[in-house]
């Protein structure tokens, strides 16, 4: 009888499925691994950071930032208050995948030491520019977030990962253990992300769903523009994204050994992360899968304690 490697090689044709350390399929057929599946990613946010820097889209309004203006939506304003109770002053922070770093900026001006992560040059470059603009220090590291340099482990009393970070990790539990041990002890974890329903649509009116709930798919896209700019002037257009469920980051915290304080859906916000609903009479984006139908999670937030 075949063993299970054997049947699955056999049977197999979901465009998202992992043989060995193959992750999946990209756009033109390939089937790629996980360092694959990292430099198309790079050179997809490369392109963005650099097109993200010219300000024109929804979400990275330099002038606003210089000006001293909040960028924390409602959600991470809740979610901060539960990650750092006594506030930022004195607090070392990460900010994890933190593309220009407008939380970053944020935080330095409360009084955090503040570290900014990503892997892409270019968005960490432009970051390091506003940060300068805007006239606060931030310590820049190129990592992947699922490998960072050991030298800052057990370095943080908060690590913040906010809008659009889990679903560029293939393997969410080295994600949610390289979060656990950059954290000193006593120290918390604040993601708050798009939401896994959410995630799956690629057309809300009407609903078409494009993407897997959860499960740990990993999926190619080929699409220009951006959830910035859908004109962002784009060209390495494709990008590797990976299915994550509530119930995979819930098990993947405990399994780092954290301790899970706060998970929350959230069903209304003031942004729209994917940009593709129309704010509601009272300002919030919520998304319902048909006209007057109870709205279903946006985002959510998970907050875990080392
Ligand atoms: C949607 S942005 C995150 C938004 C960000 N929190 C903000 O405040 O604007 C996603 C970021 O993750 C970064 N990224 C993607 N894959 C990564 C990886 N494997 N390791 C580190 N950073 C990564 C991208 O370069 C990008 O800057």
């Amino acid at each position: 009888m075949a063993d299970d490697a054997t049947t699955d090689e056999a049977t197999t044709d979901d465009p998202g499925d992992r043989r060995g350390d193959e992750l999946g399929f990209a756009t033109d057929g390939r089937r790629v691994d996980a360092a694959e599946f990292a430099a198309i990613n790079a050179r997809h946010w490369d392109d963005l950071a650099e097109a993200h820097d010219r300000g024109t889209g929804r979400f990275y309004d330099t002038d606003a930032l210089i000006r001293g203006e909040n960028p924390l939506w409602r959600v991470e304003r809740e979610g901060l208050a539960l990650g750092a109770p006594d506030g930022l002053d004195g607090l070392d922070v990460l900010h994890l995948q933190c593309h220009l770093a407008a939380d970053a900026i944020h935080f330095a001006r409360q009084g955090a030491r503040v570290t900014g992560l990503d892997a892409s040059l270019v968005a960490l470059e432009r970051a390091a520019a506003r940060a300068e603009r805007c006239g606060v220090d931030v310590r820049w590291v190129r990592a992947d977030a699922s490998s960072p340099p050991h030298d800052l482990d057990g370095g943080f009393d908060l690590v913040w990962a906010t809008i659009g970070v889990t679903g560029w990790a293939h393997d969410l539990d080295r994600w949610t253990a390289a979060c656990a041990r950059l954290l000193r002890p006593g120290g918390r974890l604040v993601l708050i992300d798009v939401h896994p329903l959410y995630g799956m649509f690629a057309t809300v009116t009407p609903p078409v769903a494009d993407f897997p709930y959860g499960g740990g798919t990993v999926l190619a896209f080929d699409e220009g523009g951006s959830y910035d700019d859908p004109d962002a002037p784009v060209e390495a257009t494709e990008a590797a994204v990976a299915a994550w469920d509530v119930g995979q980051h819930v098990a993947a915290a405990v399994r780092a050994g954290l301790t899970i304080e706060h998970l929350a859906e959230h069903t209304a916000s003031e942004h729209d992360p994917r940009g593709m609903l129309t704010p509601e009479a009272d300002g919030s984006c919520r998304l319902r899968l048909g006209p007057g139908q109870p709205p279903v999670p946006l985002l959510f937030t998970l907050v875990a304690r080392r």
